[in-house]
């Protein structure tokens, strides 16, 4: 078997692979938006806090998992526990969650292809706050079109994936993270220059602490969680992939850095957009989708050009971001269904498309024709996402700390984290982690995910 298996080839690999996965919607769409949503700086805040010492952990304990399993999120808690009923049946949830989530993402991922195609078609150099809205909103009421990009979309990751983790995932990964960090970086330096500019930062960096409620830290951990792709499985297989050899610290420690980074990259783009838009910061998913091409086409009235590059540069980026990342809730479910019932890569990357381009197809539509089907005011693609991340990923990650911190032996556990006492660093560090994952976590998780549910 474990001859058989792929890995990833380098620790620059690992990290980018791990990156590529963590860099996405969720620092590019839900970051400004749910900050925006409760309450700017006090989130950033509560989120920053909750990376360093819930979410850092959680990640460590995932790839433990994965790497000391080296097998597929699905069997990799049955393998170490020797078939422990209760424990293979958890294996279910890192396989049912990364489908439910990659549902709704390629849809997004639709949506920015559609916005890609009108920043080519210079779509955004005349136009008002109002009129991009309008662009937004009649655009995914549309039956059909966000329902073929986000197929296309769909496919476009698939492909990758079923060439495999070295030639399709590695290669992937190592070419666009560096060209991400790029491109969000010029972004964010020309949006400083911008009037709401000041505003925008003051937004993200300045804590008004009379905003701070109970919710802001829920939120908080639930988008640490999201964006570190905590809580499906995703890190628990890429974390299969990484060879013995490697310091499991300085993997996970360079992915949240990377991370945590671009999500402050993306709001420093974002907000002054949003402030010089004058749109009201917690205006919900649409955010980026309609303050940004105002800007665009405020931009254009003195440097059409310009304006017009900074389009599709920024489109391009949100395609390229949320590729890496469905490419990774792809890979889930494929290591399973391939190392499982032996099917090959493209036959299981093949029924993972029909289930979730279909799923998919249905949160699409709730933009438009099935607008009516809500429950308690949340539409089947708030559903989706609501139920994925405030719920079910809070709910793994709980089962997985508590996995690595009561069910493993702390002596695996010690082993696995150092190497076997190699790194010297990681033997230090032992006993601080090993406290934040077995005591930390779990407390934090439950009470925040009990939170959800009374306030
Ligand atoms: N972390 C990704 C993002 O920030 C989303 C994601 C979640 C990807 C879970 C993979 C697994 O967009």
């Amino acid at each position: 078997m474990e001859a058989r298996r792929e890995g990833f080839g380098s620790r620059t690999a690992v990290i980018l692979a791990m990156a590529g996965s963590a860099i996405g919607l969720g620092n590019i769409w839900r970051f400004p938006y749910v900050a925006g949503e409760h309450g700017g700086a006090v989130f950033v805040l509560a989120y920053v806090l909750a990376t360093v010492l819930v979410s850092l952990p959680v990640f460590v304990a995932e790839v433990i998992v994965g790497r000391r399993s080296r097998t597929n999120a699905k069997d990799s808690f049955s393998v170490l526990t020797g078939g422990k009923p209760f424990w293979k049946a958890v294996g279910f949830l890192p396989v049912f969650i990364p489908l439910l989530i990659a549902s709704y993402y390629s849809v997004i991922g639709g949506w920015s292809i559609e916005f890609l195609i009108q920043a080519l078609k210079l779509a955004f150099i005349n136009t008002t706050p109002e009129a991009s809205t309008e662009i937004f909103t009649s655009f995914i009421a549309r039956p059909w079109l966000p329902v073929v990009l986000h197929l296309l979309f769909f496919l476009l990751c698939a492909f990758i994936v079923s060439r495999g983790v070295k030639n399709g995932i590695e290669r992937f990964s190592k070419i666009t993270l560096p060209v991400l960090f790029v491109l969000i970086v010029l972004i964010s330096v020309y949006s400083l220059t911008l009037p709401g500019s000041k505003e925008g930062v003051a937004y993200l960096f300045k804590p008004d602490f009379s905003k701070l409620s109970p919710k802001t830290f829920a939120y908080a951990l639930g988008q640490s969680f999201y964006s570190l792709s905590l809580g499906m499985g995703a890190i628990i297989t890429y974390g299969s992939y990484i060879r013995r050899e490697e310091n499991i610290m300085i993997s996970s420690a360079g992915t949240a850095v990377s991370d945590l980074l671009f999500a402050m990259l993306a709001g420093l783009a974002i907000m002054p957009a949003v402030f010089a838009a004058d749109i009201e910061p917690g205006a919900g998913p649409g955010l980026i989708f309609q303050s940004l091409p105002y800007i665009f086409s405020k931009m254009g009235i003195q440097a059409p050009v310009l304006s017009a590059v900074a389009a599709i540069l920024f489109f391009f980026t949100i395609i390229i971001a949320a590729m890496t990342s469905l490419i990774s809730l792809i890979e889930v479910g494929t290591a399973c269904f391939v190392e499982k019932f032996g099917l090959s890569r493209p036959a299981a990357v093949s029924i993972i498309t029909l289930l979730c381009g279909s799923a998919g197809v249905l949160c699409s539509l709730s933009f438009g024709p099935l607008s009516g089907i809500t429950v308690a005011d949340k539409n089947i693609f708030d559903i989706f996402d609501w139920s994925a991340s405030n719920v079910l990923l809070l709910l793994m990650s709980l089962l997985v700390v508590i996995f690595v911190g009561f069910v493993m032996k702390k002596r695996d556990v010690r082993d696995e984290f150092t190497n076997g006492g190699a790194f010297g660093g990681n033997v230090r560090m032992f006993d601080l982690i090993y406290f934040l994952i077995k005591w930390v976590a779990p407390v934090a998780v439950l009470l925040i995910f009990i939170s959800n549910f009374i306030i």
